[in-house]
C-alpha cells in the first residue's frame, strides 16, 4: 500500500478548521467572553418559510406508501433541474435540463470535478483564493500556477497571454475579496480559455448579492462561455443551505465529453441529493421563496453596510460588501493578517478570516462576512471601533 503523498504537500489544516480550533481554544480559556464569529462564511437566518414547507411536505410524501422514494436520479429530480432552467432563461442563458446537475454543495463539485481532468494539466488560480481550489488541486498533485489579484487591479486579474495554463479558476463575487467582474472582464477570461483551449471553472456562490443588472450572475452571460465554462452554484448562501446541502453544476453539451463523463462520474460515485432537500430547493424559486430570501439577502446586505460603513469611520481601506457578503479590509498599522486576528480575538473578541489564508496576496488583509445576525454584527462593530479608532 502506498499512501497518496500529495497530502504532505498540504498545509496541516483546512483554513477554517484552523481557526475554529484557535477560536475554541480561547473560548476554552475565557469562557466568560462572548466571543462574535464574522469568520467562516456560514449563514445565520434560518430557512425561509417557502423552503420549510416544501420540506415537510416532502417528509410527509416520503411517510406515506404511495408518494415513499428510494433512490432518486444521481443527477438530481427534473423538478428541480426545471426550476433552475427557468432561472437561467430570465438571464438569457438557455440551459438543457441534461446539463444540469444537482448535487450537495458547490465544494464537493468543485473538488469533485477534478476527476475528469488528467495530473498533468496546469491550473490557474488568482491568489488570494477560496482554498479549496488550491487544496484539491494539490491533493492530485497538479502543477498550480497564479495570478495575481491585488489593490492595483482592484482584486479582477486579467489574463495574460504569456501565461499557459489547462485550468482556470474564477470566482465572482468573489471569495474573499468581494470582487465582481463587469461583463467585459469576463469576456477577456472567455476569449483567452478559447483560444487556448483551456476550461474555465466558474464559481457564482454569491451571484444571488449581486444588484447591479449590468453585472453577470452567470458567465454563460458572456459570448462564447458554453465551449469553455463549466459553472457552479449553491443554495447555500442564497438561501441558507449551508447545513441542508444542495448546489448544482452546469455542465454544457457544447464542451464535448465532459457531460457525459460528469454524468458517469456522478452516477458512479455519488447517489444523489435527498428528496427532501431538493423539494426545499425547489421552493427557493416559488414566488414566495423568492420573496423570502430577498428579505434575507437583504438582511444580509445592511450587515455588510453597517461594516462598511464603519471601516470608513475608522479610515481603514476595504474592498467588497457592494454585491457581496465579504468585507476585505486592509489591516491597519501595517499589522499581518495572523497577527490582526489575534489582536481582535484577545482584545475584542471578533473572529474574521485572515488574508494570507487565501494566498500570500492575502497578507496585510482581513476578511469579515456580512453573514452574522444584526444583533452581533452592530455589537462586533461598536468593539472595532472602540479598539481602532480613527487611523
Ligand atoms: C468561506 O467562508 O469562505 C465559505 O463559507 C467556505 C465555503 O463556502 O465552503
Amino acid at each position: 500500500m502506498k499512501l497518496n503523498e500529495n497530502y504532505s504537500n498540504l498545509k496541516e489544516s483546512y483554513l477554517f478548521s484552523n481557526i475554529a480550533k484557535k477560536v475554541n481554544e480561547f473560548s476554552t480559556s475565557n469562557p466568560d467572553k462572548k466571543i462574535i464569529r464574522l469568520g467562516i462564511g456560514d449563514v445565520t437566518l434560518p430557512l425561509c418559510k417557502a423552503v420549510v414547507n416544501a420540506i415537510k411536505s416532502a417528509a410527509d410524501e416520503m411517510g406515506v406508501q404511495s408518494t415513499f422514494r428510494g433512490y432518486g436520479p444521481e443527477q438530481g429530480y427534473d423538478f428541480l433541474k426545471n426550476a433552475i432552467k427557468n432561472y437561467y432563461a430570465e438571464k438569457q442563458v438557455e440551459l438543457d435540463i441534461d446539463e444540469i446537475f444537482i448535487s450537495d454543495g458547490a465544494k464537493s463539485d468543485l473538488g469533485n470535478i477534478l476527476d475528469l481532468f488528467d495530473k498533468e494539466n496546469t491550473v490557474l488560480v488568482p491568489d488570494p483564493v477560496y482554498p479549496v481550489y488550491v487544496d484539491t488541486n494539490i491533493m492530485d498533485g497538479r502543477k498550480i500556477i497564479y495570478i495575481n489579484a491585488n489593490e492595483e487591479n482592484d482584486f479582477l486579474p486579467e489574463p495574460d497571454k504569456n501565461i499557459k495554463a489547462d485550468i482556470i479558476y474564477i470566482c465572482s463575487p468573489n471569495n474573499p475579496t468581494g470582487a465582481v467582474y463587469s461583463k467585459d472582464g469576463l469576456k477577456k477570461w472567455v476569449d483567452y480559455a478559447v483560444s487556448s483551449n483551456a476550461i474555465i471553472l466558474f464559481d457564482a456562490a454569491y451571484e444571488a448579492f449581486i444588484t447591479n443588472e449590468e453585472l453577470p450572475h452567470s458567465i454563460y452571460q458572456i459570448d462564447g462561455a458554453e465551449n469553455c465554462a463549466i459553472e457552479f452554484c449553491s443554495f447555500s448562501k442564497t438561501a441558507g443551505f449551508t447545513g441542508t446541502r444542495c448546489g448544482y453544476t452546469i455542465v454544457p453539451k457544447s464542451l464535448g465529453k465532459l457531460n457525459k463523463m460528469w454524468l458517469r462520474r456522478q452516477t458512479t460515485k455519488f447517489n444523489g441529493v435527498p428528496y427532501i432537500v431538493q423539494r426545499g430547493a425547489e421552493a427557493v424559486f416559488s414566488p414566495e421563496g423568492r420573496k423570502e430570501i430577498q428579505t434575507n439577502l437583504n438582511y444580509y446586505r445592511e450587515n455588510a453596510g453597517i461594516i462598511a460603513d464603519t471601516l470608513t469611520r475608522c479610515g481603514i481601506k476595504f474592498f467588497g460588501g457592494k454585491y457581496s457578503p465579504y468585507i476585505w479590509l486592509k489591516c491597519p498599522d501595517n499589522m499581518s493578517s495572523w497577527d490582526f486576528f489575534d489582536y481582535l480575538l484577545s482584545n475584542i473578541q471578533v473572529v474574521g478570516t485572515p488574508g494570507e489564508g487565501f494566498g500570500k496576496n492575502g497578507e496585510g488583509f482581513f476578511r469579515l462576512t456580512s453573514f452574522g445576525s444584526r444583533e452581533n454584527t452592530i455589537e462586533a462593530m461598536k468593539r472595532f471601533e472602540t479598539l481602532i479608532g480613527i487611523q
